[in-house]
């Protein structure tokens, strides 16, 4: 396998199928680092990561590597993908290690998801709540699906078993066995050649056409073209024990705990993207989304190479599906971005607005003043520059409300505003309305 020729002038582009591999196999054998010291039970799963982290030889260097392996196999998988469209590889005869690609990508992923829940802190579990709700609103077979991820009604004991089978068992196994498949496919039809443009592909000529090119100008795979792979894999491994060393895994936050209503979950990183696009939606559309949406895509990405099969494969006469790739990255960016600022949960570490705002002289004012810190308006509204950006920003409000408009609003609340009106004595109330009004 090692000698068998492949097209010359392959490029740096070709490396990041192999380093995605490289990835995987770190994973599983850092995974069963893990697995050997990990407890997967609710009351011992957060206490043996902790030991883990905190006391175990080498333990913060193992979970980190994991930690950061993971977020490189998405990152490569991705990247590997794009590479794959953008020279329109899926084509004929090849279009088999696409579609087993979509599946790798979902188990990738659903990998990543589930690896977050057996953390078991409450950033864990509260995704796998969010994630439960948001199946369980998938029209006809939602309760059922929340229930097969959780394994009951409810978040337990039990739910961690389940993932715990998901991450170690199920999907590793899966994903063995279809990258058995995608690298066969590899080796049989040979690796894509670098593509031209005005070389088209065609079915019915194309393999005799391929076998003639790496008799002519074929070249042995190791080491002419696995040099690359080599050097590059090693050099993601090696940028991913460095994270692990220099930063170390993330710290577990606290235990999860019912009562604390103020923890909103924030996962990780290629996680965040689909949270943000959830908490952007408008609730109507939400469950159509969630369960039309996947479905789509998938069947779009299976679709794919089914329905063009042939002809031009170079970039540079696809433009369309330049584009393609640019705007789903921006999206997905974009996505990212908002995820990390989170808009629509309060902001609970703001500063108090008496520490950026000159305290006014008049003590009705200065009271209105600190009561828009105290009693919370400022973890959803900006106010010169501080606060959250969960209701639109106040700093000019009084320019067009009058303080009767004012005052119904903070009595009343909003669609996404508690009703402040038991929560307030009428002097609190008029400081705030004055403090408000005087916003122009
Ligand atoms: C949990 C977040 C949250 C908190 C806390 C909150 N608000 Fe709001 N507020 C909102 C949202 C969201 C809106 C926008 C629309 C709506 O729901 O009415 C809003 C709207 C407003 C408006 C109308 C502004 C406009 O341009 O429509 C005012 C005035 C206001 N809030 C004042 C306050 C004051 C004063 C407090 C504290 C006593 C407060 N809010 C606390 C979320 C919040």
């Amino acid at each position: 396998m090692l000698k068998h020729p492949v097209p010359p002038n392959a490029k740096w582009s070709y490396v990041f199928g192999s380093a995605t591999l490289f990835c995987f196999l770190l994973q599983v054998v850092t995974g069963i680092g893990l697995a050997l010291l990990y407890q997967p039970s609710s009351e011992e799963a957060y206490q043996s990561l902790q030991f883990i982290t905190h006391q175990a030889t080498m333990g913060k260097v193992l979970r980190g590597i994991h930690y950061f392996g993971a977020s490189g196999m998405i990152l490569m998988v991705g990247v590997h993908m794009i590479r794959v469209f953008i020279t329109a590889s899926y084509k004929y005869p090849r279009e088999m290690s696409w579609i087993s690609g979509v599946f790798l990508l979902l188990f990738t992923i659903t990998m990543g998801f589930t690896g977050q829940l057996l953390r078991w802190d409450s950033n864990g579990v509260w995704s796998a709540v969010v994630a439960a709700e948001q199946l369980g609103r998938v029209p006809f077979i939602g309760t059922w699906l929340a229930q097969l991820l959780i394994g009951g009604d409810t978040i337990g004991a039990q739910s961690l078993s389940r993932f715990f089978a998901f991450h170690v068992f199920i999907f590793p196994g899966l994903i063995f066995l279809f990258v058995g498949f995608h690298l066969q496919q590899v080796l049989r039809n040979g690796i894509s050649e670098p593509p031209k443009a005005g070389r088209m592909v065609n079915p019915k000529t194309y393999r005799q056409w391929y076998e003639n090119l790496l008799k002519k100008e074929g070249v042995p795979f190791w080491p002419d073209a696995a040099w690359r792979d080599a050097i590059f894999g090693s050099a993601v491994i090696l940028a991913i024990v460095a994270l692990a060393v220099i930063f170390g895994p993330p710290e577990l936050t606290q235990p999860p705990d019912p009562s604390l209503v103020h923890t909103v979950p924030e996962p990780d990183w290629y996680m965040l993207a689909i949270f943000a696009l959830f908490a952007l939606m408008p609730p109507e559309i939400e469950s159509w989304v969630i369960f039309i949406g996947p479905i789509l895509g998938i069947t779009a990405l299976i679709a794919l190479p089914l329905l063009s099969n042939k002809g031009e494969r170079s970039p540079k006469r696809r433009p369309w599906a330049v584009v393609a790739v640019v705007c789903v990255v921006v999206f997905m960016i974009s996505l990212l971005t908002i995820g990390f600022q989170a808009p629509w949960s309060p902001k609970f570490e703001t500063k108090p607005i008496a520490e950026v705002q000159a305290k006014p002289q008049d003590p009705v004012l200065a009271h209105g003043m600190s009561l828009f810190y105290q009693k919370g308006c400022q973890y959803c509204h900006q106010m010169h520059g501080e606060g959250g950006h969960t209701g639109p920003e106040l700093s000019t409000i009084g320019r067009n409300w009058t303080e009767q408009q004012l005052q119904i609003q903070i009595v009343n609340g909003g669609s996404d505003m508690p009703a402040y009106g038991g929560m307030l004595t009428n002097e609190e109330l008029h400081a705030l309305v004055v403090y408000l009004k005087a916003q122009q």
